[in-house]
Formats: structure tokens, sequence, C-alpha cells
């Protein structure tokens, strides 16, 4: 890949107000936010449209699943909201999936550019045991799992996937240079990894082709944020 993958910093907050702090000492600096569960169930809609103020592509982490006509309905919202990036759950199924592609299709304004929609394979919390319906299941067969995934949501109408920098290769090879891949557990060498247990480098997994790169902890608990998300960028750029 020639393209240097995107930084998105995760804003996990659980109100508007950190949330913004932050933001704001980081304009200029990284191009994404990312909004999750936590701080839309607390800020929601408000914040996203001050995010945008404030220049941020956002990416809206909701991880949809449901039934199609809900997540078709859900997704144009997002859209609506101008949500750059979003998540759904790629085991909702094909139905679910083209629902969601036309929900956003159907709500862009003129001239908005599409929010991207990016599937969720399997959890990276999930373990081969935990795969009810196989407990024996491997490791080589969860990856595979993965990938089948990854290939259904492509022919599904979705833009990308997100995955572990373990999988980046592996679905980058299965799904071509313009599916999107974007990734979580994302460490520097020395840094801490916390509750992660997969977590991958930002320089390897810029080698193996990811395109976005989401740190969260590494940069919003840190003494000096805008210096921790420059050493990111740096190793990726
Ligand atoms: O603090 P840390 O860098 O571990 O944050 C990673 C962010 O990525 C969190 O917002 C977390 O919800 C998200 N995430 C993840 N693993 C996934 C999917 C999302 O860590 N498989």
């Amino acid at each position: 890949m020639n393209n240097a993958p995107a930084l998105v910093v995760a804003l996990d907050f659980p109100e508007a107000a950190p949330a913004l702090a932050l933001a704001s000492r980081l304009q200029g600096v990284v191009p994404w936010v990312k909004v999750g569960l936590e701080l839309y169930l607390s800020a929601g809609q408000d914040l996203l449209a001050r995010l945008k103020d404030m220049g941020f592509l956002v990416f809206l982490d909701l991880k949809f699943m449901d039934i199609p006509n809900t997540v078709q309905a859900a997704t144009a919202q997002a859209t609506r909201m101008g949500a750059d990036m979003l998540t759904i759950h790629a085991l909702g199924g094909r139905a679910m999936c083209e629902a969601s592609a036309a929900g956003r299709d159907q709500a862009l304004a003129p001239g908005q550019t599409p929010p991207c929609i990016l599937g969720v394979t399997l959890l990276t919390s999930l373990g081969p045991k935990d795969l009810a319906w196989n407990p024996a299941a491997t490791d080589d067969e969860l990856r595979d799992l993965t990938v089948h995934l990854a290939r259904s949501a492509q022919n599904w109408k979705l833009d990308g996937v997100v995955c572990s920098g373990r999988e980046v290769r592996v679905i980058r090879q299965a799904c071509g240079a313009s599916f999107q891949l974007l990734t979580p557990g994302i460490r520097l060498p020395d840094a801490d990894s916390g509750d992660q247990s997969r977590v991958c480098t930002p320089a390897q997994a810029a080698r193996d082709g990811s395109n976005y790169l989401v740190v969260g902890r590494p940069i919003t608990k840190s003494d000096n944020p805008v210096q921790a998300a420059r050493n990111y960028l740096k190793t990726i750029t």
C-alpha cells in the first residue's frame, strides 16, 4: 500500500466536556475522531455537530445490528447527522448490510460525501471457544471465518471492515486494494497495551495495508495528548 493510514482518536469519555476539551487540543493535528456508545449515549447528536463544526471527520462506532428495516433507518439517520464513517455487524447478514447501504444512499444530501459503512466481522474479544456453534474451533478456523465475513461484507455493498492487526494482511489479500480496513488495538512498541490482548504497532498495520488506525488511551490518557498523537503520526507517515 502506498497511502499512509489515517489516525482516528477514540474519544472514549463519559460526557461531552472532556471529549470536547481534548478535541479542541487535537484540532489540526488529527483528522478523525471516534464517538462510541458511551459518549454517544451521553452527548449524542449535539456533540457530533460540535465535532463537525470543529472540522473533524467523525467515525460513529455504534455497531448496528437489527432487522434490515431498522438498520436502514438508523443508517439514514447517521447519514443525515453527518457521520463520515459508521459501523454495522456483518453477522447481520446480506439483507441487513444491503439495507444499511440503501439507507445511506437515500439519506444523502446533495453534494454530501457518502459515509463509509464498515462491517464488524467477529469482535476481536471473541476467541475460538466463544463460537457457540463450534466450541472446538481453532485459531485458524476463527481467522478463516473472519476472512469469509469480510468477503461477504464486500459482496453485500459494505465499504470495508474493522479488523485486528493480525488480520489486516490476509483480508487485504482477499478483498483487494480498495476495500477499507480499520484497525483498533494500535500501540507504539513501548506503550502499555492496557486490556487489549492482540495489539499491533502503527508501522506494522500501515505496512500490511490498513487504512485507518484507531488509538484511544495512549492519546486520551497522556499528559501531552498532542505530542502523543504526533508520535503515532510520525510512525505512519
Ligand atoms: O484505548 P484503546 O486504544 O485500546 O481504544 C481502542 C478503541 O477501539 C476503543 O474505542 C474500543 O472500543 C475500540 N475497539 C477495539 N477493538 C475492537 C473494536 C473497537 O479496541 N475490536
